[in-house]
């Protein structure tokens, strides 16, 4: 199950099929969705089909919101093997820069390391995704790997970044 988080300024709640037409104006959007795998959806039953598989693999699947209300963007934490999580993460343009990132991936971490007791958190990110790249750098993950050639994407053949958070051990 998928908690409800929150801290000031920001509420991670449920996401939702429902959710759909608020996170097409991301999903919908040829820039956000430059570096991700899939190219930027044509209508909103597409963002309804891509909900669906997120809440099928992975553990939590959060939107991100102000108040609990409309969903900005959504973070994902798929757990891919034991202990360890993967995040995916988009927001709509105008959401972007705000802090809202930073701030899911805090609520987020808090609740795999302890809940979840997880003991390593990782986001797989292209390359040239400066922003993501910088978000999780500033989140206090570090890059562990380079991985030529990673994946095919829109772009084509993509170099991955693998960035990782480590639990600290009181
Ligand atoms: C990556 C993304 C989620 C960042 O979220 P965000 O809410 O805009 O990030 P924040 O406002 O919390 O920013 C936190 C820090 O990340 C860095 N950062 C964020 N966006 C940046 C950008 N466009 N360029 C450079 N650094 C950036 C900065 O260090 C920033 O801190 P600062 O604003 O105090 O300088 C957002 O840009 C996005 O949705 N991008 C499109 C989808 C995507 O690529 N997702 C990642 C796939 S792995």
């Amino acid at each position: 199950m998928t908690p409800t988080l929150a801290a000031p300024g920001i509420i991670l709640r449920p996401l939702v099929l429902a959710d759909a037409a608020a996170l097409f104006v991301a999903l919908g959007d040829v820039e956000v969705q430059l570096y991700r795998q899939q190219a930027a959806h044509a209508h909103v039953g597409e963002t309804e089909r891509y909900i669906a598989d997120t809440l099928g693999r992975s553990r939590a699947a959060w939107a991100i919101t102000v108040d609990g209300g409309e969903a900005l963007g959504r973070l994902a934490l798929r757990v891919p093997e034991p202990g360890i999580g993967e995040f995916g993460i988009v927001l709509r343009a105008a959401a972007q820069r705000r802090g809202f990132g930073l701030k899911a991936l805090a609520l987020a971490e808090g609740f795999a390391f302890g809940e979840l007791e997880l003991h390593t958190l990782r986001a797989t990110i292209d390359a040239e995704n400066a922003a993501s790249i910088a978000l999780f750098a500033k989140a206090g993950f570090a890059q562990t790997a380079l991985l030529p050639s990673h994946e095919r994407t829109k772009l084509g053949l993509r170099d991955g970044v693998v960035m990782e958070k480590r639990l600290r051990q009181a």
